[in-house]
C-alpha cells in the first residue's frame, strides 16, 4: 500500500513539474490504449480514404478527374505544395510513366518531371524514338512532399484512388513505373527496384483491365548513379519492342 501510495506521489509530482493543473475528465482514459488507437488511428485513416474514392470514382473524364483532384482538401501534401502536378505529354497515349512525386521544379511548373530528372526523362524517351508530347506522364502522388520527403503510408493511400482512376481513364496500352515507390504501387511486389526492374508485371485496372507494365530505374537515382544508365537502357529497349510489336511505336500519337 506504501508502494502504492509513493508510486502516486511521484506521478503527482511529475504532473506539477510538467504543469499539469487541470484534470480534463472525472474519470481517467488510457490514450495508449492499444484497441483506443487502433479504432481511432483506423478512423482517421479511413474517412479521408473513402473521400478520395468517392472524389476519383465519381470523375468519367480526365479533366473531371484533376478538377475533383484540386478541390480535394483530404491530404495535408496540398496545403504545403503550390501547385497540383496532375499530368504531362498526350492522356490516350499508348505509353504512360508514372513517377513517385513532384520535385521543386514540378511543383512550381504544376507538371511532372520538368526539373533535371525529367530532363534526363526525355532524353531517355528519345533514345527509344518517342518525344514527351507522344507519352502521358503522371506521379502517384500530385503534391510535392516537404523538401521533398518520402511520402508517408497514410499520403500514400489517400491519393491512391486518384492515380488509379487516372490510369483507368488515360487507358494506356503499356505501363512504365519510374523508380521503386510507383513500382511498388503498380505491381504490388515487396522487393526493391532492381530485383524487379527489367520483368513485365500486369497491372489491372478497377474495370478488369489489365496492362503490362515495366518497372525500371528513377531517373533521379540514374542522375546519382550513372553506371546503372545501362540497366534503365535495357529496360526501356523492352518497351519499345513491345511498343513496335503492338503497331504503336510509329503511329503519330505513340
Ligand atoms: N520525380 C518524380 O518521381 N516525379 C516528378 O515529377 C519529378 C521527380
Amino acid at each position: 500500500m506504501l508502494k502504492l501510495y509513493l508510486s502516486y506521489a511521484k506521478l503527482l509530482n511529475f504532473y506539477k513539474i510538467a504543469g499539469v493543473n487541470i484534470a480534463l475528465s472525472k474519470t481517467p482514459m488510457n490514450r495508449f490504449s492499444p484497441t483506443k488507437t487502433k479504432k481511432s488511428n483506423r478512423a482517421n485513416i479511413e474517412t479521408p480514404i473513402k473521400k478520395a474514392q468517392q472524389a476519383a470514382g465519381q470523375a468519367q473524364t480526365l479533366e473531371e478527374l484533376k478538377c475533383n483532384l484540386q478541390k480535394f482538401n483530404e491530404c495535408q501534401l496540398k496545403f504545403t505544395a503550390k501547385n497540383t502536378c496532375f499530368s504531362d505529354g498526350t492522356p490516350g497515349s499508348a505509353l504512360m510513366l508514372i513517377g513517385e512525386a513532384p520535385g521543386r521544379y514540378e511543383d512550381i511548373q504544376a507538371l511532372p518531371f520538368v526539373g533535371l530528372s525529367g530532363h534526363l526523362l526525355n532524353r531517355m524517351l528519345s533514345a527509344i524514338g518517342l518525344q514527351r508530347e507522344q507519352v502521358y506522364i503522371a506521379n502517384t502522388i500530385p503534391w510535392r512532399p516537404p523538401g521533398n520527403r518520402i511520402p508517408t503510408l497514410m499520403e500514400i493511400e489517400v491519393c491512391r484512388p486518384f492515380i488509379h482512376r487516372q490510369i483507368e481513364l488515360a487507358c494506356p496500352k503499356i505501363l512504365v513505373a519510374l523508380g521503386g515507390q510507383a513500382a511498388k504501387f503498380l505491381t504490388g511486389a515487396k522487393e526493391g527496384i532492381l530485383r524487379i526492374r527489367g520483368k513485365w508485371y500486369v497491372y489491372q485496372t478497377t474495370t478488369g483491365l489489365k496492362i503490362p507494365v515495366m518497372p525500371t530505374l528513377h531517373p533521379a537515382y540514374l542522375l546519382r548513379t550513372p553506371s546503372l544508365k545501362k540497366l534503365a537502357w535495357q529496360d526501356f529497349l523492352m518497351v519499345k519492342m513491345w511498343l513496335h510489336h503492338a503497331g504503336e511505336l510509329n503511329k503519330k500519337n505513340t
